[in-house]
């Protein structure tokens, strides 16, 4: 999905990447081709949950809501049905266009398996 591609970008390199909290606080930040979302926000000073950094442990789990994103490593902390429900790991997720991303620790928390559901 490409919609808002051309009138967002400000630099010939950079995907703009929105992030979206459950809380209602967004920000957008821009991603290099060989950047990941974490990197990304890090360079705009915006503060997204991580813990190993090589898609092991889960802690910095997002959701795609619109665009085009791949894993530069595997995403060893997803099982496939999580993965297939949109779910992404943003500290190996490179954009390849303008994306919308849920974040925050609450994401990571669909993940784990409730005992009591
Ligand atoms: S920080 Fe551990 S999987 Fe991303």
């Amino acid at each position: 999905m490409s919609d808002g591609e051309a009138t967002h970008r400000v630099d010939g390199d950079a995907h703009r990447v929105d992030l979206v909290w459950r809380d209602g606080r967004e920000e957008t930040v821009r991603a290099r081709d060989d950047e990941t979302v974490l990197e990304a926000a890090e360079r705009a000073d915006v503060g997204l949950p991580f813990g190993c950094r090589t898609g092991a442990c889960g802690t910095c789990t997002g959701r795609l809501l619109a665009g085009d994103l791949d894993h530069a490593r595997p995403p060893r902390a997803l099982k496939e049905r999580h993965r297939a429900d949109g779910y992404v790991l943003l500290c190996v997720a490179e954009p390849h266009s303008s994306c919308r991303v849920e974040v925050g620790t609450a994401v990571h928390a669909d993940l784990v398996d409730n005992p009591w559901k």
